[in-house]
């Protein structure tokens, strides 16, 4: 999903992408290995220290994805890989509101989750925290009132050691850059 997702954004006329819950940088390194310009942004400031001294040429930074200090439609692509998990659920309309704002249109988003399997929006005891099990078709009809529509998904069933099916959004913003 992260090179379908780095092909689209490249396809595009921009490269330049935030991941969102970067938490160590790990895969905000991975986009930039993919041909993006990426920078991460995580509320944690324990995670942004050990993402940048993971990778001192990336930009990182500390914030909330409920409310970026960006520009609106300024981003060709947004991830939040498994960064929305543990936020309530009423209020992920709102991330995804915010999500909308900062990409340009055109712009495309990545989202990944754990998914419900058949069920309703379920939590769950995660080790962090309680977390949330999404259906992937809840997830993309809150994204779709946001202005975004759907490009491709991918459930990945779990693998030994694991408890739940992944879910795997690839979502583009509606409109044309001007
Ligand atoms: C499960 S980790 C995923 C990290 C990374 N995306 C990855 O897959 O390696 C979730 C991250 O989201 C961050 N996070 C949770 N809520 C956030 C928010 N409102 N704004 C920014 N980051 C948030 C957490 O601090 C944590 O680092």
């Amino acid at each position: 999903m992260f090179a379908a997702f780095a092909d689209t954004v490249r396809a595009g006329s921009g490269t330049a992408v935030a991941e969102l819950g970067c938490g160590p940088g790990r895969l905000t390194a991975h986009l930039r290995d993919l041909g993006l310009e990426p920078f991460g942004v995580d509320l944690s400031p324990v995670m942004i220290d050990i993402a940048r001294q993971a990778y001192p040429g990336l930009r990182f930074e500390v914030g909330s994805m409920h409310a970026l200090d960006l520009p609106d439609a300024s981003l060709d692509g947004v991830v939040s890989w498994y960064s929305l998990i543990h936020a309530l659920p009423a209020d992920v309309p709102g991330y995804v509101a915010e999500f909308a704002r900062i990409l340009a249109p055109g712009g495309h988003l990545l989202l990944g989750f754990f998914e419900s399997e058949g069920g309703p929006v379920t939590p769950f005891d995660h080790r962090v925290t309680t977390a949330y099990r999404w259906p992937v078709d809840e997830l993309a009809r809150i994204a779709a009132v946001h202005g975004f529509a759907e490009t491709g998904r991918m459930l990945r069933e779990p693998r030994e050691g694991e408890r739940f099916r992944r879910g795997h959004l690839l979502l583009r913003k509606e409109g044309r850059r001007d």
